[in-house]
């Protein structure tokens, strides 16, 4: 059952986003996304196990060719993007072809660059299983592989047809890894929706609980979010920058983690608690809105799990090498108020450089 369906529209295409559930048994949501008769399906073997057969069975029709990829953040890496496009090859895919992303933000980033490259660009349709990915990594079209250097340095922005986000996949989902996902959500409420922050510190049970319907209401406020920002800036330009909040520093965080020993979205919610101390420090956010944030976070259990906190120079290091700086300067989103982020070069690099070796010392989610 669709629970919400919004549409993005760009110059060229448009891209549609189910969320509801039990969609994979309703041919009329993905079926006319499909072009041509040939499709490949790109998932991981934990994700197949539970979905890859219904969704085998919804495309009797077509050609449909499988290929799994190992799983884990490490692997978006070129030598995997590459064993798509030798599949596709393999398998005599046509520029008409589909690709399908079953799995999380990593299967979806991998996928949407293998299309956007095969033969100058196929059709693409993103199946996120994951809470980061139905709430973020699926809408808007980023994709991309990682470099040795730091996370998403080769990509192009590609926009899938649709994003098909069925909150029953989140059932299967590992513990760790639907929590992590809920730093993409909290998020929302605190770059873009005041309104949305206090749902969210009223529903934090019922979503902990995976309850359908606070599930649904999530994700489509999400969706909808992102896809109010993307349409304004579909490129990245300028206001979509805003979605970055907590990311410069989750990326250094997890690249000083060589992807494995933190999730995205664990990283995100650290990077989340740097950017609101920081806000404080700048007179920016009261106490009193620090203290909600971090408390939602605790009540998310984030900002918990332990992992290597690097030191406050590699971090700026590897925040240098981060994409997100131009010019040489530091750009960082912070928070005015929540809901409302911005982006700012106003931090010098000594004040940052005090300010992470403080938190190093402290520990991020201390007040
Ligand atoms: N994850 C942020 C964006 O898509 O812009």
């Amino acid at each position: 059952m669709i629970y919400q369906s919004t549409a993005l529209h760009f110059d060229k295409q448009s891209c549609h986003i189910y969320v509801g559930e039990n969609l994979l048994s309703q041919p009329d949501v993905l079926i006319p996304h499909i072009t041509g008769h040939q499709v490949m399906i790109v998932t991981q073997d934990t994700i197949a196990e539970h979905y890859l057969k219904p969704l085998q069975a919804l495309l009797s029709d077509y050609q449909c060719d499988v290929i799994t990829l190992p799983q884990g953040e490490q692997y978006k890496t070129i030598e995997q993007w590459l064993k798509i496009l030798d599949a596709l090859i393999a398998h005599n895919h046509e520029r008409s072809t589909t690709l399908i992303a079953l799995g999380g933000g990593m299967i979806g980033d991998i996928t949407g660059f293998a299309a956007a490259c095969y033969q100058r660009g196929t059709n693409f349709i993103q199946i996120p299983t994951s809470l980061v990915a139905q709430v973020d990594a699926a809408i808007g079209g980023k994709t991309a592989v990682n470099h040795a250097t730091g996370k998403n340095k080769m990509g192009v922005i590609y926009q899938p047809s649709c994003v098909i986000s069925d909150v029953n996949f989140l059932k299967t989902l590992p513990e760790r890894e639907f929590i992590a996902g809920l730093a993409e959500v909290i998020k929302y409420g605190l770059v873009c929706d005041a309104t949305f922050f206090v749902w969210l510190e009223k529903n934090m049970s019922a979503l902990l609980a995976k309850e359908n319907k606070t599930l649904q209401h999530a994700i489509a406020t999400c969706a909808a979010l992102k896809a109010q920002v993307v349409q304004q800036d579909e490129k990245d330009l300028g206001l979509r920058h805003i979605l970055n909040l907590g990311h410069t520093f989750g990326h250094a965080l997890e690249t000083a983690n060589e992807y494995q020993v933190i999730l995205h979205g664990e990283a995100v919610a650290i990077g989340i608690a740097l950017a609101t101390k920081l806000s404080a420090e700048l007179g920016w956010l009261t106490s009193k809105d620090v203290t909600r944030i971090l408390q939602l976070l605790a009540q998310a259990n984030l900002v918990k799990t332990v992992f290597d906190f690097p030191s406050a120079a590699d971090f700026i290091r590897t925040m240098r090498q981060d994409k997100k700086i131009h010019a040489g300067k530091l750009n960082l989103i912070l928070l005015k108020s929540i809901g409302v982020a911005v982006k700012t070069s106003q931090v010098s690099e000594a004040q940052l450089m005090s300010f992470l070796e403080n938190e190093k010392k402290r520990g991020v989610i201390s007040e």
